[in-house]
C-alpha cells in the first residue's frame, strides 16, 4: 500500500482506513452484485441495502426516533443555509441566529434573502474566540427557531452543550462535529451536516429533521428544495450521491464498530487533551485560540509569535509527514484538524513535532 501521512486537513478530511480498504477492494464490484456501487440503478435491491442500512446505523447511533426523518441530500451543508429558512420560517416570522463564526455568518446572510433573521448573540467583537453564555443570549420566545453552528470549523470553538431555547425549535448546523461525541437528537428539530469531516466524502449531505417542521414548507416551494418530497421519497427522489452514501454506510459501520458515539467521543476528547496540554505547556510559544471552556476537540486552532513562524512551523510539518496545518485563509496561523478518524498517534507525533520546533526556535 501506499505509504499514508497524518493529514490534519478541515475538510474533506482523513477517513478511517478500513473504510477506504473495503471501498477499494469492492470498487471493481460488490461481492455477490458484480458490478461496482458507481454503476447501479439507485433503485436496485443492492443500493436499497445500503441507503436503508446507512440510514439504519445513524439511527443506531444517535438513538433517533421515529418522529424524525434521516435526508441523504445534495448541495452541501451551504445549501442548508437556504433551505432551513425556506422552509421553516413563515412569512412575517422572524428566526434567530447565534453567531459564532463564519459559517453561522453565511447561515444569517442566507436566511436575510428569506425573511426576517435576528442576532441573538455574536462573539465577533472577540474574534470568534469564544462560545456566548447562555446569560448572553438576547433570545425572541416568538422566533421561528434558534440557528447555532455546533463546532465553528475556523475559529476552533465548540458549544460544550447546546444553548437553552424554552419552546422555540433548535436547528444546529453540527458539520464539523457531528457524530464526534453522544447527541441528544430530541433537543433538536432540524440538524444539518455536510458529510466531508466525520461522515463521509464531500457531496452527500445529512439533515435530520423532526415531522413536525415538514408541516411548516411553503406550497409553492422548488420541488427539489422542499424538504417534505426528501421525506416522503425516502432522498431518491432524483440519482441521490450514491458514491457518498456508500462510503458514509461504511464509516457509520465503522463508528459502531468503536463503540459508538460515547467511546468515540472519549478518544476525541483524550486527543484533543494531548494537543491543548502541549499548546498550554509551551509557555507563549504556542497561543491558542479558543478561550478555555469554549475550545474544539476537532479543530485545535493556534498562533506562533509571527506569520514568518507559522510558515516555517507549516513548512516544516510538511516535510516532517504532517498535511492541512496551515490555518483558514481568513484567520491564518495553524490548524489542526481531528475529526473521528484521525488517529491519536497522529497526535503525538504532532505534539513531538511541536516539541522540537519550539527548541530549535523558541
Ligand atoms: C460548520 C460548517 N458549516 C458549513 C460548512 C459548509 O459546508 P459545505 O462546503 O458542505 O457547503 C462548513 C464547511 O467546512 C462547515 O465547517
Amino acid at each position: 500500500m501506499t505509504e499514508r501521512i497524518f493529514n490534519f486537513a478541515a475538510g474533506p478530511a482523513v477517513l478511517p482506513e478500513p473504510v477506504l480498504a473495503e471501498a477499494q477492494r469492492d470498487l471493481m464490484a460488490l461481492p455477490g452484485v458484480g458490478m461496482s456501487v458507481l454503476e447501479i440503478s439507485h433503485r436496485s435491491k443492492t443500493f436499497d441495502e445500503i441507503l436503508n442500512g446507512c440510514e439504519a446505523d445513524i439511527r443506531r447511533l444517535a438513538a433517533i426516533p421515529d418522529s424524525y426523518r434521516v435526508l441523504f441530500l445534495q448541495g452541501g451543508a451551504s445549501l442548508q443555509f437556504s433551505m432551513v429558512p425556506m422552509n421553516l420560517l413563515p412569512p412575517g416570522g422572524s428566526a434567530d441566529y447565534i453567531v459564532t463564526g463564519a459559517w453561522s455568518q453565511k447561515a444569517v446572510k442566507e436566511a436575510e434573502r428569506v425573511g426576517a433573521a435576528r442576532i441573538a448573540a455574536s462573539t465577533e467583537a472577540e474574534n470568534f474566540s469564544r462560545i456566548p453564555e447562555q446569560k448572553e443570549l438576547r433570545l425572541d420566545p416568538r422566533a421561528a427557531y434558534v440557528h447555532f453552528t455546533t463546532n465553528n470549523t475556523i475559529f476552533g470553538t465548540q458549544w460544550p452543550r447546546e444553548p437553552e431555547v424554552g419552546a422555540v425549535p433548535l436547528v444546529g448546523d453540527a458539520s464539523s462535529d457531528i457524530f464526534s461525541r453522544p447527541i441528544d437528537v430530541t433537543r433538536y428539530a432540524l440538524i444539518y451536516a455536510g458529510a466531508q469531516k466525520n461522515l463521509g466524502p464531500s457531496g452527500v449531505t445529512l439533515v435530520i429533521v423532526r415531522d413536525d417542521m415538514l408541516a411548516r414548507s411553503p406550497k409553492n416551494l422548488p420541488t427539489m428544495l422542499d424538504y417534505n418530497t426528501h421525506a416522503r421519497e425516502k432522498s431518491l427522489y432524483n440519482t441521490p450521491p450514491v458514491f457518498g452514501i456508500y462510503i458514509m454506510r461504511l464509516t457509520m459501520k465503522w463508528l459502531l464498530a468503536q463503540g459508538g458515539l460515547e467511546a468515540i467521543g472519549r478518544r476525541n476528547a483524550e486527543k484533543a487533551k494531548i494537543l491543548y496540554d502541549a499548546i498550554d505547556g509551551s509557555g507563549t510559544f504556542y497561543r491558542p485560540h479558543a478561550r478555555p471552556g469554549s475550545r474544539s476537540s476537532m479543530n485545535v486552532n493556534f498562533r506562533l509569535a509571527s506569520e514568518e513562524l507559522e510558515k516555517q512551523f507549516v513548512a516544516a510539518a510538511r516535510a516532517a509527514g504532517f498535511d492541512g496545518l496551515k490555518g483558514h485563509r481568513s484567520v491564518g496561523g495553524i490548524r489542526a484538524s481531528i475529526y473521528n478518524a484521525f488517529p491519536k498517534e497522529g497526535v503525538e507525533a504532532l505534539v513531538a513535532f511541536m516539541k522540537d520546533f519550539r527548541q530549535k526556535n523558541g
